[in-house]
């Protein structure tokens, strides 16, 4: 079988890791890819959003199973798009058709649905340019701080969180005046909530779920979560405060009403779904979803997975994923982010990167990392996601700070606190 991947971060160099990992015969692509998925198959410089690109690298590669890794291509239809195509009958796309990827293309869409199945989330209300005056009326009425959010895709930057009641004024007219482009056409206006935030994932054809190991990622640029939003500076898994019984909730009151929700509502879901959730004095409330793996919470989660994930995939694929057997590991895995200076500010690109032939104990997952003239250079704002196992949260994270510190670029930089506010992974 051969198989593409489509993206170029850690995520899709994590997948096609795990793929390479099949006791099937696969033959992986990536598209575009990186340098780490060069390693482990082929990179085709075909851009994920170019459809009808996709369309013919299928054809010419006899691609049978197509793993959709960022959000993107999938808010854009990349799913309708490929299976309504009659040349591609026999093409298996893992991911949501435009429908299910509203989950994550709209804030509003993605209330509204949780509201229809009475699925635990913060109060809101959704307005738009020409309801200013109400929307500004609306947050009065609630306790700061303010949660403001962008409904369409931002990039990550859709969503604001003021203190301040005139500062929150301010910024929503920004923003339904148009400084999110259409993606802030419709803004959703939301209860604040306290607590201590994961993110659960499940992989569904449809009918059934597995859950998946579950993760927590760290956004800001600076130790004690200070500072700019990020990408990710790192993840780790298990959480410590996802105890069965917290699990149990997340699948009663999250999990299972989402999955029957989208069925009931004619929404065909084959792919992976990302709870983003706030435990809320050990109640579980979603704060978003992602219709797609998270990154860097996949360099976590893939290495926990025992089973093989080409397995769960045909599963999803053909909808007998219930017959399908999930294992995980019970060992901690962590990621550090190693990013480059300035980010998420601008920053260098082209920087060589030294050390990564000398790695033992981690495996170092490329996220924005290029090759020039048979060397690693860096080409985004995250560069290397590095991965480490080990019994307790504590020895993971000791492998990957001891892998960090032999891998070297100019301005590097990376968190040396991950994991700081969870005291061991042990359950
Ligand atoms: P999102 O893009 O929806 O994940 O939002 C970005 C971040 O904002 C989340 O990871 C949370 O830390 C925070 N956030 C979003 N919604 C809320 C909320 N209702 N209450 C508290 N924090 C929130
Ligand atoms: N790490 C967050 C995300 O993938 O959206």
């Amino acid at each position: 079988m051969n198989i593409l991947i489509l993206g170029s971060g850690g995520r899709e160099h994590a997948l096609a890791w795990k793929l390479s990992q099949s006791s099937r015969p696969l033959k992986l692509f990536t598209a575009p890819g990186n340098p780490g998925t060069a390693m482990l198959g082929v990179n085709l410089p075909v851009d994920p959003l170019d459809f009808s690109a996709v369309r013919s690298a299928i054809l010419e590669h006899k691609i049978g199973m197509v793993v959709v890794g960022p959000e993107a291509p999938l808010v854009e239809g990349i799913t309708d798009y490929l299976e309504a195509d009659p040349e591609l009958a026999s093409v298996a796309v893992i991911g949501p058709g435009r429908g299910g990827a509203m989950l994550e293309g709209s804030k509003d869409f993605a209330k509204g649905f949780m509201k229809r199945h009475g699925i635990p989330t913060a109060a809101y209300e959704t307005f738009r340019a020409d309801t200013i005056a109400e929307a500004v009326r609306f947050m009065s009425t609630l306790a700061p701080p303010y949660v403001l959010k962008a409904d369409g895709l931002a990039a990550g930057k859709g969503v604001l969180i003021i203190s301040d009641p005139d500062e929150a004024a301010l910024e929503l007219k920004a923003m339904l005046g148009g400084r999110f482009g259409k993606a802030g056409s419709k803004v959703v206006i939301e209860q604040y909530l306290s607590g201590i935030e994961m993110s659960a994932f499940i992989v569904t054809d449809g009918i059934s779920y597995k859950l998946l190991p579950e993760a927590k990622d760290y956004k800001r640029i600076g130790e004690g979560d200070t500072g700019k939003n990020t990408g990710g500076m790192g993840a780790v898994s298990p959480v410590p405060f996802a105890t069965p019984g917290f699990m149990r909730k997340v699948e009663d009151k999250v999990i299972r009403p989402t999955v029957e929700g989208l069925r009931d509502e004619g929404i065909e879901y084959r792919g992976f779904i990302f709870f983003g959730l706030m435990n809320v004095d050990g109640e579980p409330y979603v704060i978003e979803y992602n219709a797609r793996l998270g990154d860097p919470e996949s360099e976590v989660i893939l290495p926990r997975i025992e089973s093989d994930l080409y397995d769960l995939l045909e599963g999803v694929a053909r909808r007998d994923l219930s017959s399908r057997t999930l294992m995980t590991s019970h060992d901690s895995a962590v990621t550090v982010m190693m990013v480059s200076g300035g980010y998420p500010d601008a920053y260098p690109k082209g920087v060589e990167i030294t050390g990564l032939d000398l790695i033992t104990g981690s495996t170092v997952f490329h996220a924005g990392t290029a090759e020039r003239d048979g060397r690693i250079v860096t080409s985004g704002g995250r560069v290397l996601s590095v991965t480490s196992r080990g019994e307790t949260m504590e020895e993971a994270l000791e492998k990957s700070y001891r892998t960090v510190s032999g891998i070297r670029f100019e301005g590097v930089n990376y968190r040396k606190d991950i994991g700081f506010d969870l005291k061991t992974s042990k359950r």
